[in-house]
This record gives structure tokens, sequence and C-alpha cells, in this order.
């Protein structure tokens, strides 16, 4: 479809004059507002264009539309009120003002529109009349059109254009300000029959915040596809076809061109109906650095508390966005060593860890091949359990075992409940006394709940303990020390092939031999890697040191039995500890508040370690919330407090099914937008 820009859009401006004003965007779009609220159109690439039984004149315009696509025979004036009443009531992008102009289909040949219809219609004082001269065969004063099926052009609010007998119907969306700056950008499908995305163009320049488009949700009312119509963000570490991945690092949006097509994961939920509607902020290429070392970006805000607590690294515009905004739904992110799960625990939201294997990081920044997962943020357990297991369904996106070096991943469904908790005394209880309550709380209701036990035990000397390596790979180390010495092969021999090089490498061409300018942790990490480089080998072995913890782990501590596919449940503190941290650095140093991320002392690695080094599943579940004296607000706030859950493997679908029995129970709860999660 062509379109005459230039001649158009001086048009746009005389014809939308009285009604709304229009500023049209470098992609081809138009903005405009209707009341207080700013809206998007997607001029480029039209929705649909419907031909219109005779031309009226030469007239252009654009004006706001409903589109009402009926699903019975007859329809009445009853009929249309209670529609239009759905749709204000259930949806957040549609108002009055697109009822200036209508557009009647039905989903049923020689659907009859009653007398009473016609009357109401009169009363809205709509404008432009259309009728799908399919399925009406009234004779009244409406423009014909010829009419396309309801998955081309489904119910709800849009911006219509005509040129002569072509009616143009773009999609529309509304435009909401990222207050919290949680995001890289706002993108919208281009709609070009190519699958890509286009990054949108727009911020609110009196807040610095970038803007985000969400589609009205009446779209998908009749949508069978199981996510269908749910708003997602996604980390911007994942590629977008049409959009930079940026892995919040300037110097590699210089040397990586616009991604040219979706990754696996991501499009597997396009498949099953989500809408993407931006990408997130994240730590400079998956890093686990704290707010006050993000130089490129600016550091994302936590709606929780005071404003001013962390958002954790690295999926942090992810937990942060689903806490603030009741628009968006989902947010993707990926955890290697602790990024969903952080996230999550400090911004009061759902955030799971997959087992390893789960699902496919092609297409996504690597920072640990045999150690990144991919997984979701919600605010809902239920719809925490459903999109992930949709998303996850597919076992054909499934890793591949030369990448995990483990077996294939056999994920149970249907299994029972675990009999036992294992509880790590070297990370519990938590510091703050008042939180360590909330989780004793659920502790006690859940072991009655599923006869549960629990055990404490002091994890750390358990592996210490274990037979795990031949005398030949543990060459003289304790186990920690061959594991620790793994995992650090594992992510630099990654880092190394699919990042540092090409990075350094393209940096140096285009700046005579310069060194890129990367966020302090990396520039580290970096300069000393070059003294004491790894090769192939040492990776290979170290996947296979990392095979022989994981097969220990299954066979000794979280096992299947008959009757469960996770005899045991592991729980743990994420690193939060009760206690509110802040994207402040000073603000941390008071007994009160809390460095996340600290090992705590008689234990050899963070909890969020755990199930990176042994390949478990591990969500981090909101429980309740705690008061804090504020240093920011200088009032008592809130801080959240969350609880992680560590199963075997393959226990994934377990572990949901065990929440949503818990969210039964009354024991898990859905959480909130904005300052308290409760
Ligand atoms: C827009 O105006 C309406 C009515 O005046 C008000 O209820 C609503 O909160 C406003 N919305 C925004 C986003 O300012
Ligand atoms: C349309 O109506 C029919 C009959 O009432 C119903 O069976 C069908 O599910 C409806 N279709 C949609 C998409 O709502
Ligand atoms: C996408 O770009 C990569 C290089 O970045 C190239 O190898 C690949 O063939 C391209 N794929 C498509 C579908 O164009
Ligand atoms: C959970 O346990 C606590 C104390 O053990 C109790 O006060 C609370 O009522 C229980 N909650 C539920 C939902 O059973
Ligand atoms: C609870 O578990 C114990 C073993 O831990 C078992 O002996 C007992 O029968 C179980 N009770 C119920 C009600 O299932
Ligand atoms: C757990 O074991 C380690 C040694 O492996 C020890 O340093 C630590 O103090 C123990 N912690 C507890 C709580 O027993
Ligand atoms: C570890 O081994 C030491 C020495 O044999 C023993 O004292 C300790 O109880 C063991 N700890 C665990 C948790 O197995
Ligand atoms: C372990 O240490 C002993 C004594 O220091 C040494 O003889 C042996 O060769 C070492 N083993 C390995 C596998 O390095
Ligand atoms: C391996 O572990 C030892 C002991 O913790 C440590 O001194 C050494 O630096 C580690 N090596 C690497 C390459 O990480
Ligand atoms: C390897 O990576 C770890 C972090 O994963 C880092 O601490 C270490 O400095 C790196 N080593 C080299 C030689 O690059
Ligand atoms: C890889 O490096 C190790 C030392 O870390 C060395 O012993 C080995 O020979 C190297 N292997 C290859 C294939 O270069
Ligand atoms: C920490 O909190 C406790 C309890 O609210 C309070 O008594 C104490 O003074 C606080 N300590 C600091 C250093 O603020």
């Amino acid at each position: 479809m062509k379109w005459n820009f230039g001649a158009w859009f001086t048009t746009v401006g005389l014809l939308l004059g009285s009604l709304v004003s229009a500023t049209p965007t470098r992609q081809g779009g138009v903005v405009y507002e209707l009341g207080n609220i700013t809206y998007f159109a997607n001029a480029k690439y039209p929705k649909t264009v419907l031909k219109a039984s005779h031309p009226d004149g030469d007239k252009v315009s654009l004006v706001p539309i409903t589109v009402i696509v009926a699903n019975q025979s007859t329809v009445s004036d009853e009929y249309l009120q209670t529609t239009i009443n759905d749709y204000l009531a259930g949806d957040d992008v549609f108002s009055g003002d697109f009822l200036g102009s209508l557009y009647l289909s039905s989903t049923i040949k020689n659907t009859k529109l009653d007398q009473s219809a016609l009357k109401y219609i009169r009363s809205l004082n709509v404008d432009q009349f259309y009728l799908d001269s399919n399925v009406f065969h009234t004779e009244i004063a409406a423009i014909m059109l010829q009419g396309v099926s309801e998955n081309e052009l489904p119910s709800g609010p849009y911006t219509a254009t005509r040129v002569g007998k072509s009616v143009r119907f773009l999609e529309t969306y509304r435009l909401y300000r990222d207050e919290y700056r949680d995001f890289i950008a706002g993108a919208y499908p281009s709609n070009d029959g190519t699958g890509s995305f286009t990054a949108l163009n727009v911020m609110d320049a009196q807040w610095w915040d970038p803007m985000i488009p969400v589609p009205s949700r009446i779209h998908f009312w009749r949508d069978s596809r199981p996510l269908a119509g749910t708003r997602v963000a996604i980390k911007d570490l994942y590629d977008m076809k049409g959009l930079q991945t940026s892995g919040g690092s300037q110097a590699w949006i210089r040397v990586t061109p616009v991604a040219n097509a979706t990754a696996p994961a991501i499009q597997r939920l396009i498949d099953v109906g989500a809408v993407l509607v931006g990408k997130f902020k994240l730590a400079q290429f998956a890093s686990g650095a704290n707010p006050w070392d993000w130089i490129d970006e600016h550091y994302p805000f936590n709606p929780r508390g005071d404003g001013y607590l962390t958002c954790s690294a690295s999926s942090s515009g992810g937990g942060c966005s689903i806490a603030a905004y009741d628009w968006l739904d989902n947010a993707i992110g990926s955890d290697t060593g602790s990024s969903m799960r952080r996230p999550a625990a400090v911004s009061g939201t759902f955030g799971n860890r997959p087992s390893q294997g789960m699902i496919s990081l092609e297409g996504a920044i690597p920072l640990s091949w045999s150690q990144d997962t991919a997984g979701v943020f919600s605010r809902d357990p239920y719809q925490w359990a459903r999109f992930a297991k949709i998303w996850y369904g597919d076992t054909s996106l499934h890793q591949d075992t030369s990448i995990t070096g483990l077996p294939p991943l056999d994920v149970k469904v249907d299994s029972g409940f675990p009999k036992r908790i294992l509880y790590p005394q070297e990370y519990l209880p938590l510091a703050n006394p008042a939180a360590q309550v909330i989780l004793e709380n659920l502790l006690a209701n859940m072991t009655q709940m599923f006869n549960m036990t629990i055990d404490k035990f002091n994890f750390t000397a358990t592996v210490s303990n274990a037979s795990m390596f031949s005398a030949e790979t543990a060459a003289n180390r304790t186990n920690w020390d061959v594991m620790g010495n793994s995992t650090t092969d594992l992510s630099n021999w990654t880092q190394h092939i699919d990042v540092v090089t090409p990075l350094l490498t393209a940096w140096a061409a285009l700046f005579d031999g310069r060194f890129p300018p990367v966020d302090p942790v990396w520039r580290t990490i970096w300069t000393s890697y070059a003294r004491n480089p790894i090769n192939q080998s040492d990776f290979d072995n170290a996947l296979r040191v990392k095979a022989a913890a994981v097969s220990w782990f299954e066979e000794n501590l979280l096992f299947e039995t008959p009757e469960s596919c996770s005899e045991s449940m592991m729980i743990c503190d994420i690193g939060t500890e009760g206690l509110p941290s802040f994207r402040e650095q000073d603000l941390n140093q008071n007994a009160n508040a809390s460095f996340l991320a600290v090992v705590p002392s008689g234990a050899a690695i963070s909890c969020a370690n755990i199930c990176p080094s042994f390949a478990c599943a591990d969500y981090t579940i909101p429980l309740g919330q705690v008061p804090y004296e504020s240093p920011v607000t200088m009032v008592t706030e809130q801080y959240p407090v969350s609880i992680n859950m560590m199963v075997r493997r393959g226990c994934d679908y377990m572990l949901f099914d065990l929440v949503e029995k818990l969210a039964d129970a009354g024991l898990v709860r859905s959480v909130k937008t904005g300052r308290t999660p409760f």
C-alpha cells in the first residue's frame, strides 16, 4: 500500500482542526489527543482498507471510529448500548470520543438492523456511519463498505481516513507515559506483512518519559489464541525484528545492526496472541551491576516504598514496570545468576527462573550459554502460572543438550507435591524479624496444607562434604572451588565469543584501536580476561563439571520419587534479608538497609546462585510487606517481602500448580501496582 505521505500530511491538520490536533511521526504514524488521552495511529500500514459502494467526493478525513462486529442476527438499540457499555468498562483504550464515527459489521450473514438501533445511532450524532454490505441489506443513509473477516478488522477503536472509495482503518494505540522510566522505548507491530516492529519515536518532553503504545483489549475479546491481547514488555536483550537490540550499551548499538528476526522465545509469544509493547531497561549485557554503576542508561525507578528502592538487576525495568503499570500485564526477562528473581523480590512481583533448557535463548545476547534462562514477571499467581505454562508449552523450543550440557529436559505434568521443605540455615532467618514472621506464617500454613515437614540443614556443608567430582576433576580443590571455577569459565568464554571479541574488534576498527565505553563491571572483567584467557577445552571441561554437579544434586538433594517430581522443595532468601535496598549507594550503609546480593557468612555462594549451578527451577513469590523508616520521604514506607521456592529441574509445572493451590487457599495473593504491593 503506497501512501502519498507529503500530500496527506498537509490535509491532516486541516481536517482534524476542529476535532483533534494531530502530529505525524517520522515512521508514518500520527499522534493525536482526545480529551486528555494521547493516541497513536499507524497510518503507514493500515489495519485494513475497505471499498465503499460509491465515492463520497474527494474528501480525505482522519477521524476516530468505533468498529462493532455483532455476533447475532438482529442489532437493536439495546444490543448497541450494552456493547458500548462493555467497551467502556472493559478497555482502557476505547472512549466515548471514538463514537463520532461508526462501522457496523456482523459475523452473521443477513443481520437485521432494526429501527431502534437506527434511532440510537442518530442520537449518538454519528458523523460517518458505515455498514458492512456483506451482512446488512438496508436502505438507509449509511455508506456501504465491502467488509472483511472479523480477524482482519476486529471490534474496537480505530482511526479512519477516506480517499475516494477507500476507507482506511488505522490500528490505534493509547500512549501511556512510562513515568518510572523503566522502558528503553515503546514499539508496535509495523503491520507491513513481514512480522517487523517499529520503535515509537515519541516521548513526553515535559517528564522525559518514553511513550508506550498499547492496543485496545476489545480487539482480542473473541480471539481464541491462549494469550490473545496480553500486553508484554521485553528485556532489551532479545531481538525483535525491526528494533535495535542494545543490551543496555550504546557501544553495542553502534556496532550491531537492527534485528532482522525475532528471537524464537519471543516469536512464540506473538504466535499465541501476546502483544509486545516495547523494550525495558536492563543492566548492561545482563550484568548484576548496582544502580550507581549504571553509566550508559539512567537507572529505572521502582514504584514501591519511597520510590528510591533498587530495581535490582539485570531485568530491572521488567519487575519495576510490572509493579508500576496496570496497563501492562507481563514482562519477559532473563536470569543467569539472579536476574529475574531479585528484580521480582524488590518490586514485589512474581518472577521465575525456569529449569535449565526450558526455552530457546537464540536471538538473545548471551551471558552464559549454559546458565541463561528466560522467565516472566506477573502481578497475579494464576495469570503467572497460566502464562508460563502456555509460553513454555512448545517443547520444540527446549534448548539442545549441546547448549545446556545436561540430559534433555523432561518436564513433568500432573506431579504430586514435595513432602519436605529444605530450610538452609546459612541463608535464613531473614535479618528483618518482621519479614521472618511473614515467611514463617507461610511455612506454617503450607506445611499443614500439604502435610510437609521442614528439615533445617546446612546446604553449604552438605555440598562441601559430597563426593561430586572425580579426583582428577577436583585436582585438590574443594567442591565449591571446582564449581566456582567452572561457572567463571562458562560465562567468560560465552562473553568472549559472542560479546567481547565482536564488540572490541569492531570498536577498535572504527576508532583507531580504542577500547569501547562500557560500564565499570565489564571494563574490569574484560581487561583482565586478556591477561588470563581460557579456551574451548576449558569451557568444555566446565560444562562437564556443571553436569556432574547437577547429577549429584538430583540424586541427593532435590530428587524424584514415584510420588513427586521433586521430593523436597528448598526455600531461600534471594538476597534482600527483608530489608530495603536503595538506588543510592550511601543509603544502604544504614543497619536497617541492605546491599542486596551479599553472600551470607558461612555460605559459599549467594542463594541466587543455587539454581544456576544446579539447573533447578526457582520462583520468587511475594508474600507481604514490612514497614521501614524512609531516609528519602522521611515517613514510614512499606517494603515487599517474598520467598524463593526451588524444585528439581523439570518440575516447573508442579511448582506452578503448587502456587495455584496456595492462591486457592489465600496464602498467596495478587499484588497491586504502585507504592505498596498489598
Ligand atoms: C482525564 O480526565 C478525566 C476526566 O476529567 C479524569 O478522570 C482522568 O483521570 C484524566 N486522565 C488522565 C490520564 O489525566
Ligand atoms: C457467536 O454466537 C454464537 C451463538 O450464540 C456462539 O456460539 C459463538 O461462540 C459466538 N462467537 C463468538 C466469537 O463469540
Ligand atoms: C540477519 O542478519 C544476519 C547477520 O546479522 C545474517 O547472518 C542473516 O542471514 C540475516 N537473516 C535474514 C533472515 O535476513
Ligand atoms: C497462616 O498462619 C498464621 C499463623 O500461623 C495464621 O495466623 C494465619 O491465619 C494463617 N493463614 C491462613 C490463610 O491460614
Ligand atoms: C503426613 O505425612 C506423614 C509422613 O511425613 C505420614 O506419616 C502421614 O500419614 C501423612 N498424613 C496425611 C494426612 O497424609
Ligand atoms: C554451614 O557450614 C559451613 C561450612 O561448610 C559453616 O562455615 C557455616 O558456619 C555453617 N552454617 C551454619 C548456619 O551452620
Ligand atoms: C560434613 O563432614 C564433616 C566431617 O566429616 C562432619 O562433621 C559434618 O557433620 C558433615 N556435614 C554435613 C552437613 O554433612
Ligand atoms: C593433590 O595434591 C597432592 C599433594 O599435594 C599431589 O600429590 C597430587 O598430585 C594432587 N592431585 C592432583 C590431581 O592435582
Ligand atoms: C578457581 O578457584 C580458586 C579458588 O577459589 C581461585 O583462587 C581461582 O582464582 C579460581 N580460578 C578462576 C579462573 O576463577
Ligand atoms: C570471569 O568472569 C568473572 C565473573 O563471571 C569475573 O569475576 C572474572 O574476572 C572473569 N575472569 C576473567 C579472567 O575474565
Ligand atoms: C587450553 O588452556 C589450558 C590452560 O588453561 C591448556 O592447558 C590447554 O592446553 C589449552 N588447550 C588448547 C586446546 O589450547
Ligand atoms: C533500625 O530499626 C530499629 C527498629 O525500628 C531502630 O530501633 C533502630 O534505631 C534502627 N537503626 C538505625 C541505624 O536506623
